[in-house]
């Protein structure tokens, strides 16, 4: 496996890989890798002949009050994972090359990120649509692999490349849990035992959520209310939206129906955690599991 730092260093790699004739599939992180990176891989090796991952703790897409600074940087055990989950190339680029200047052009999804994460993290997904076009640019892949974990991170970034024409598949991995259910987050290393036992009732109220579709309630507001003293009655009181949106364009259901995802963060002690489910309503009223896209 290669470790590349510089720009030009992994568009060469990326030239050769093509001109060997294979395909290439990207996975952009942030490290503090786990399974959660690794099914993504697993995605990304199923669709192409070459993985690239890379590694950046992006600064643009954290506020002021943000943990970038304490935000994990585990690089060499996140560089044998990589070489573990048979990743070609690991790309870690400085800051100073990615932004060797004040940034002064944005990738703005002005509607996909109002709602949901984008109401308390002001400019976070200008950040992250920025940074993924950046990436993009710099690699070229073929197919492009994000968790459904963050979900709207992943349909703005989906918005992105249609709407700006990038010619690259973004294909989704679906969300991988702990065994108690806890969805894997790098973040979840900030929790003390006591929160990481409070954690999984994010999850949990989630499945409630499920459970109230599949009995046929139907409304938005309803599932929310009930879901919020689910987590409340845990430990879970922190609770920074609980929202159910249509999947594909984010906008608030005051019905479940069709493909809808209900949204939830949170926080415990001091890290904020985000999870959600995806479920499509069926016009008989069945009630599945989906993907975002
Ligand atoms: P990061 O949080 O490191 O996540 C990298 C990728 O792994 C994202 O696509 C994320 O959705 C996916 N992922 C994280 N936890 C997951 C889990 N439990 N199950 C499945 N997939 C999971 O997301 C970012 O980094 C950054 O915003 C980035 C896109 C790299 C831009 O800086």
């Amino acid at each position: 496996m290669e470790r590349i730092v510089g720009i030009a260093e992994v568009r060469s790699f990326v030239r050769a890989e093509k001109a060997a004739g294979k395909t290439v599939a990207f996975v952009p992180t942030m490290g503090a890798l786990h399974e959660g990176h690794g099914s993504c891989v697993a995605v990304a090796k199923s669709l192409a002949d070459a993985v690239i991952v890379s590694i950046f703790v992006n600064p643009t897409q954290f506020g002021p009050a943000e943990d970038l600074s304490k935000y994990p940087r585990p690089l060499s055990k996140d560089l044998a994972l990589c070489s573990d989950w048979g990743v070609g190339a690991v790309f870690v680029p400085e800051a100073k090359e990615m932004y060797p200047a004040e940034q002064d052009v944005w990738v703005e999804a002005e509607r996909l990120s109002k709602p949901l994460c984008g109401r308390a993290r002001i400019g976070h997904f200008r950040g992250v649509a920025t940074v993924v076009l950046k990436l993009l640019n710099i690699v070229q892949p073929d197919v492009a692999v994000f968790g459904q974990k963050d979900a709207q991170q992943a349909v703005v970034i989906r918005a992105m490349a249609e709407q700006l024409d990038v010619p690259v598949r973004i294909v989704l991995s679906p969300t991988v849990r702990e065994p108690d259910g806890l969805a894997m987050s790098s973040r979840n290393a900030y929790l003390t035992a006591e929160e990481r036992a409070r954690a999984p009732w994010i999850h949990r109220a989630l499945l409630l959520g499920r459970e109230l579709a599949a009995r046929g309630e139907r409304g938005a507001a309803r599932v929310a209310a009930e879901m919020r003293r689910e987590m409340e009655a845990h430990g879970i009181g922190e609770i920074e939206y609980i929202e159910i949106v249509g999947a594909r364009d984010l906008s608030g259901l005051r019905r479940l129906e069709g493909r809808v995802l209900i949204a939830v963060a949170a926080r415990v002690g001091k890290t904020r955690l985000i999870d959600n489910l995806v479920l499509e309503i069926k016009p008989d009223g069945a009630v599945e599991d989906a993907m975002l896209f």
